[in-house]
């Protein structure tokens, strides 16, 4: 059976014929006879240059990831849990890699079959690379996506699917690959898990397998101005979520009292300005990827993006932070700083309720302590409260809430409630307009 889409979605899943649930058979089978090709290509509807893109993000932060994918012009958008899946050439992956802020990584999609035993598996990953003729693979000619000189590593995981142990699914696919490549090259890679040429992805997903290919390298988070910390950092992408949820169009300044090791504010900084969140990375999988221009990348580093709407008239912007930690402060100084944004900033040692208002409207920030460090202090959640209310009316306020129940003893009816993981935590995204 062919598998490429007939329908004109791209995104169309052709469903193989009913898989038999069971437990994954296990190493016992090592490799079957090959079967007939069955064609393992998704995204048969795409035109020329263009490529299945995946970017993946935590749990809760796929709308804002859709929301700056749209931002960057992408039209051709499908949310998933936990990912995603757009369509672009190779410049709008170089592009949402520079500019996703929301997002952990962008992979491109190489291949979806059906993978219900270990035949399947192996074979359906083996065809990809094992393809007769100039066939391409996501743009690059299979022979340069596989080269037997570039090392490769492999990631796999597995969801409601008969096959679940990863190592051996990840085993399955190196094989698979190895294999081909000794059939088409007469050699093959070597595996090196830490700085691979090539850095494969396999998801099995109710018995589909995809085999992705990650074009970030380190996950995007990985901004290059975060040095310093103190407690409880929160991650960049959701610091940045924080930013967009608000809705704050970049008018008035961005104070948080609470700053901790100052990712929000930096994130409220380089959205606010427009800059590109991934302008200090110098490493990128896509570096080292067949057809990467890196003339035109450095062009499109020069150009500012997206950014909050009022942010465009060029105002000077403020950012104020507060802690009650000495070492929060210069943590968040030293970042700040790294960030390009530190003169932009006014930090002070001072107890979050001592805080006026620096201006008559502005953007409220604040991930108060959760856990133990909480428990400490069981009012902190209503003193909040009261401080929004009494001080900062005309101003919008977003609060990441580590901790549920106590984030409900605010007092305020908030504007919007996300649901978003934060590590192992189940959080909230709370945005209220205070009046
Ligand atoms: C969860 S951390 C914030 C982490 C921060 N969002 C980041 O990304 O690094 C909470 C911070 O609140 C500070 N804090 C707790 N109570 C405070 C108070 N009453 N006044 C000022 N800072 C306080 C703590 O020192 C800590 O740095």
């Amino acid at each position: 059976m062919n598998e490429s889409s007939s329908s004109d979605d791209p995104w169309r899943k052709h469903r193989g014929p009913g898989s038999p649930r069971g437990r994954d058979r296990g190493p016992s089978v090592a490799k079957g006879p090959r079967p007939q090709s069955r064609g393992n290509q998704r995204g048969g509807q795409l035109a020329h240059g263009e490529l299945p893109l995946v970017a993946t993000c935590a749990l809760g932060l796929e709308e804002f990831v859709e929301q700056e994918l749209r931002l960057l012009g992408v039209t051709r958008i499908q949310r998933e849990r936990g990912a995603v899946r757009f369509i672009g050439d190779w410049p709008m992956c170089w592009r949402a890699n520079l500019w996703l802020r929301t997002a952990n990584r962008v992979l491109v999609e190489l291949g979806s079959w059906i993978a219900n035993d270990n035949d399947t598996l192996y074979w359906g990953c083996f065809e990809l690379l094992d393809r007769k003729g100039p066939r391409a693979v996501a743009g690059m000619s299979a022979r340069e996506l596989f080269d037997p000189h570039k090392t490769f590593a492999i990631r796999a995981s597995s969801s409601r699917s008969i096959l679940s142990d990863t190592r051996w699914i990840g085993q399955k696919i190196k094989d698979a690959i190895v294999d081909a490549q000794r059939n088409v090259f007469g050699r093959r890679s070597s595996v090196d898990r830490e700085q691979p040429d090539r850095a494969f992805r396999v998801l099995l997903q109710r018995d589909r397998a995809t085999l992705l290919l990650d074009t970030s390298r380190e996950p995007l988070d990985r901004r290059g101005y975060r040095m310093s910390m103190v407690d409880a950092p929160v991650r960049e992408q959701l610091a940045a979520a924080c930013i967009l949820a608000s809705g704050w169009n970049g008018e008035g300044p961005v104070l948080d009292p609470m700053c901790g090791s100052g990712t929000l504010l930096a994130e409220a900084g380089l959205w606010a300005l427009g800059w590109a969140p991934g302008r200090l990375r110098s490493e990128w999988a896509f570096a080292n990827l067949p057809g990467f221009d890196s003339a035109a990348f450095a062009r499109m580093k020069k150009h500012s993006g997206p950014r909050a709407a009022q942010s465009a008239s060029n105002q000077p912007k403020r950012i104020f932070g507060g802690d009650e930690l000495p070492e929060a402060i210069r943590a968040t100084s030293a970042n700040l700083e790294r960030a390009g944004i530190g003169h932009m900033a006014d930090l002070v040692r001072q107890d979050a309720f001592d805080w006026q208002p620096p201006a008559e409207k502005g953007l409220l920030v604040i991930n108060p302590p959760y856990g133990e460090r909480l428990v400490q202090q069981p009012d902190l959640w209503p003193r909040i409260g009261d401080l929004m209310k009494q001080r900062f009316a005309g101003w919008t306020a977003v609060l990441l809430a580590g901790d549920l129940a106590f984030a409900k003893t605010v007092g305020l009816k908030p504007r919007r409630r996300i649901a978003v993981t934060h590590g192992q935590l189940d959080a909230r995204i709370v945005v209220f307009d205070l009046y």
